[in-house]
């Protein structure tokens, strides 16, 4: 009888844990059962204590601990480990951090591109090609108008300038009338069809559907608790992929938090009717934010800035919306109680955001200091990468908080001077402890930048490639090493200032009663690791609401 299979294999393992928990034996001897369905049972019920070499909070209250208990997905203490004999502490290993959190990705588009031919890299056309015949090989099914064989990641400064066309996609007989779409390295300018034109293209994509949509979120959350993430923030989400969202959120392989931001069917519109608030009881899915967007990328010159392009002086860029309709816009998500992140690249762009967020301070709280109404409401700039210094100033003001990539700085920075020109690269350009006191989210935009945070700290701490370890000039001095933050500082960008942007701080990125219980395991303490080992860094292991979500293969015999 299936019902008494059942209940014996779950109750055994209940009875042994009951009896242990009495005798006050830590539940960490289970770690073995880990596997096991019945050991997931068991970890809701009882609270469990993991001790480690070291624990850094990043609680304001202390900052160091040595073990922590978990009892329903959340700390439940956090406490020095006075009792244990030495012998025992200095057996302990692993370093334990705040589980990771990136302040700005695309969930379904990640899951996609771990489907798709990865061109990120690639130096020559030969190359790409090598890479797409390579792809066609392991995937036949793929190229049908049904299934379009996807890539991601080309960059037209590594074919010589040229901007690439249909042409160069006549690899061989194999891609032969196949529907076949490339996106550029920054994903907002797809192929040679820019932006806004982009919608022409759009139009005849076929959809994911449902399942292929599941598959590719399972896909992405698997991939991104490799990399010890455990939350990100979802900078545009259709309200179709929200009711999916919801639906899949209560499942055991939802195993990343998302705050996903709205983005309406019809961009930069107000659509109330079709969304709503969401907080769910597992804390695994918050909605209350949305995403408007103000103009296009660097790389392609579309992005709106106040002078034009240093290397196109024809150009300034261009908004995908104008002034009046994004204080609307704003106003209108703001007054419904909702975040408002405006995605602003050029520093027109920015200076529109600010207006738009500085007018419905105003209006929102006519009694108290702009500054202090924003507290309440949080509104953010997604990438706020070239500012200019008077806005720098209102930002600072006001308390905007900017959301930073700081993966896109080391991977713009070998045009992006040519764009904007010496003065403006080094006043305005890609600003971080410029704007450190803002409490920056940081975040990678992954799949337009690998999704590895290491990558994005290496970055931050260095203004050099984390590929190649160095800056444009083929040195070690970082580009505009004035602007880098500290490794505290980028900590933080990827724990507590994602979380104080999502509007749970005190419930994620830090350690501390009451919080969800998520943290990662390392090998080594990031404080005394020498920087470039960053760049290759693995988490050993990442922990979900109390749940090991992964551990590194091989890794097996470190847990006790
Ligand atoms: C701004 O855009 C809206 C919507 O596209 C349009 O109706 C309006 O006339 C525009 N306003 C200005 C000042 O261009
Ligand atoms: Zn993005």
């Amino acid at each position: 009888m299936p019902f008494t299979n059942n209940l014996l294999w779950v109750s055994l393992p209940i009875a042994v844990a009951a009896i242990l928990y009495q005798l006050g034996l830590p539940a960490l001897i289970f770690s073995s059962l880990t596997e096991h369905v019945a050991y997931k049972v068991l970890q809701s019920l009882f609270p469990t204590t993991h001790c480690y070499a070291s624990i850094r909070t990043l609680s304001s209250r202390f900052s160091h601990a040595e073990c922590f208990t978990v009892s329903a997905g959340k700390f439940s203490s956090v406490f020095a480990d006075e009792s244990s004999h030495n012998a025992v502490k200095q057996a302990r290993t692993g370093y334990v951090y705040p589980g990771l959190w990136d302040g700005h990705g695309h969930l379904i588009q990640f899951g996609e591109s771990l489907d798709s031919v990865s061109l990120f890299g690639v130096e020559s056309m030969d190359e790409a090609q090598k890479r797409l015949i390579e792809y066609k090989t392991g995937h036949s099914e793929v190229g049908t108008s049904e299934e379009w064989l996807r890539g991601v990641g080309w960059d037209q400064a590594n074919f010589r300038g040229m901007w690439p066309t249909s042409s160069d996609l006549q690899v061989d007989e194999s891609f032969k009338d196949l529907y076949v779409m490339l996106d550029r390295v920054d994903i907002p300018a797809k192929g040679v069809f820019c932006d806004n034109a982009m919608d022409l293209v759009l139009e005849y994509y076929p959809k994911p559907n449902k399942a292929r949509k599941t598959k590719f979120v399972k896909d992405a959350m698997v991939e991104l608790n490799k990399l010890g993430i455990v939350g990100i923030h979802d900078a545009g989400v259709v309200p179709g992929d929200l009711k999916l969202y919801q639906e899949l959120s209560n499942d055991e392989e939802w195993t990343v938090r998302v705050n996903a931001m709205i983005e309406c069917d019809v961009r930069n519109t107000f659509c109330l009717e079709a969304v709503e608030k969401v907080s769910t009881s597992n804390g695994k899915l918050h909605v209350k934010s949305v995403k408007l967007f103000g103009d296009g990328a660097l790389g392609s010159w579309g992005s709106a800035m106040i002078e034009p392009y240093s290397d196109k002086e024809s150009s300034s860029g261009s908004l995908l919306i104008n002034a009046t309709t994004l204080s609307q816009v704003t106003h209108d998500w703001a007054m419904a109680g909702y975040q408002v992140n405006i995605h602003a690249i050029g520093d027109l762009a920015n200076r529109l955001a600010i207006d738009a967020f500085e007018a419905a301070l105003n209006t929102l709280c006519p009694q108290i200091a702009p500054s202090e109404c924003q507290t309440n409401h949080r509104f953010r700039i997604e990438h706020s990468q070239i500012i200019h210094p008077d806005d720098q100033r209102r930002m600072l003001e006001l308390g905007i908080i900017p959301s930073i990539q700081p993966t896109h700085a080391t991977s713009d920075m070998g045009y992006a001077e040519s764009r904007l020109g010496q003065q403006r690269t080094r006043d305005e350009a890609y600003r971080m402890r410029s704007l450190h006191p803002l409490r920056p989210v940081l975040g990678s935009d992954f799949p337009v930048e690998p999704a590895n945070i290491f990558e994005g700290m290496y970055a931050a701490i260095t203004r050099r490639s984390p590929h190649t370890g160095l800056d444009p000039s083929g040195g070690k001095n970082g580009w505009y090493p004035e602007e880098t933050l500290t490794l505290e500082q980028a900590l933080e960008g990827f724990t507590i200032n994602p979380a104080y942007g999502a509007f749970l701080e005190g419930k994620a990125g830090v350690i501390e009663t009451g919080a969800y219980a998520d943290w990662v395991v390392l090998d080594e303490p990031l404080e005394s690791m020498d920087l470039e080992s960053l760049r290759k860094m693995t988490v050993r292991e990442t922990w979900v609401a109390g749940m090991r979500v992964y551990q590194r293969p091989g890794d097996e015999d470190l847990t006790l």
